[in-house]
């Protein structure tokens, strides 16, 4: 059985048909593209939203601008019946400066041995000691409580352990707000497979924060593939997470993790859907394994041409409609949907959370 969603009205000589996507069918990885201002959250809303409604398919949703916190609350002018099924979703918003249990935090210690020697600068070969010291970190430290992780290090009888200590201070990471320490950690609120997990990966002081937060979830979703559990993982502005040009090693970690998703996540149920504006700004490693696309507003040529590139199911004519897509106005090709077409996207069923700045008048 197919099941389509909703996601709006088709452009075309048939007035008011409906726009249907196969729900199935996110289960390849999706790419969504627009200039700014085009209308690109906005209608991952609404697909989103259809997916919630419709499907059983957990949404892991990587927000770096705070606009899908608001995921759990439907407008004043939904049916009554949506508004009910809606309550009975379970969508979490975990938020770096939120109290108890919507807290985005990540317990340092638990994290891949990869990532926590990217977030200390530790290359295995250059600072072979040092990194050796942390590989072996977790099982010398045990199940210590780990606040006490600073005073175990400064403590220890070990001179790895201090010099450790030492970078961990002058790199300002045990500043970090992200930290769980003790606390409930982001892999702990997905184990427990909620519908939608809304990570609002803004408001955290340092700019490496958001990164290894995503990096954290990420891994321990690879880490856990074998137990082939679907979840769709949402980036919005994907190229902050997986740029061509990864610079510093938490962004090199990153977009490899991603990358290696893109290409063998699919049969174990980690399906993406990233979301940017040029498709030169993610890695054409992931880009390429795109199998749906969704595009707003182009107007740039060579972007435009781009697309045509890589994106061969999506036909040069309609793709050319881009350049003059209004608000709203899409084109949606690939396998999500029987015919590449030209899409006027429905409206939203609940709050978008970052709105636009206007300007003072
Ligand atoms: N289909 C639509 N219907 C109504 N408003 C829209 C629609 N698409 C976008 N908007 C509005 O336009 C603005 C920009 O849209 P947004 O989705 O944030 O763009 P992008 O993510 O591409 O930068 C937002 O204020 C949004 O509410
Ligand atoms: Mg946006």
């Amino acid at each position: 059985m197919t099941t389509e969603l909703r996601v709006g009205t088709l452009r075309g000589d048939v007035p008011g048909q409906e726009a249907l996507v196969a729900a199935h069918r996110f289960n390849r990885h999706t790419f969504w593209c627009g200039q700014s201002g085009s209308g690109k959250t906005y209608a991952l809303g609404v697909v989103l939203e259809q997916l919630l409604l419709h499907t059983r398919l957990p949404l892991l949703i990587l927000d770096p601008n705070a606009d899908f916190v608001r995921l759990g609350e439907t407008r004043d002018d939904v049916e009554p019946d949506v508004a009910a099924s809606w309550e009975q979703l379970d969508v979490r918003v975990l938020r770096p400066a939120a109290e108890g249990d919507d807290r985005l935090a990540v317990r340092f210690v638990d994290l891949d041995v990869r990532s926590k020697a990217a977030v200390l600068r530790l290359d295995p070969l250059l600072d072979a000691e040092e990194y050796n010291v942390l590989l072996h970190l977790e099982e010398v430290f045990g199940t210590n409580d780990q606040r006490q992780l600073a005073a175990f290090l400064h403590d220890s009888p070990e001179p790895g352990h201090r010099t450790l200590l030492r970078r961990l201070e002058n790199l300002g990471v045990l500043d970090w707000d992200l930290w769980a320490w003790g606390g409930r950690s982001v892999e702990d609120v997905i184990d427990e497979r909620p519908r939608a997990t809304v990570l609002d990966l803004g408001g955290f002081k340092n700019p490496a924060e958001p990164h290894v937060a995503a990096l954290a979830v990420l891994d321990h979703l690879w880490a856990t593939r074998h137990e082939r559990r679907p979840v769709l993982i949402v980036i919005d502005e994907a190229h902050n997470l997986c740029s061509p040009t990864p610079v510093t090693p938490v962004e090199v970690a990153l977009t490899e993790r991603i990358v290696q998703i893109a290409a063998e996540g699919r049969k174990y149920g980690l399906w993406l859907l990233l979301s940017t504006q040029r498709p030169s700004k993610i890695h054409p490693n992931a880009l390429s394994q795109c199998d749906n696309l969704g595009l707003m507003k182009m107007s740039s040529p060579r972007d435009l041409a781009d697309l045509a590139d890589h994106f061969g199911y999506a036909p040069a004519d309609l793709l050319a409609h881009a350049a003059r897509f209004r608000q709203g106005e899409a084109l949606f090709a690939g396998g999500f949907v029987p015919d590449a077409s030209l899409v006027q996207v429905g409206s939203r069923l609940t709050h978008e959370g970052g709105s636009d700045v206007h300007v003072p008048l």
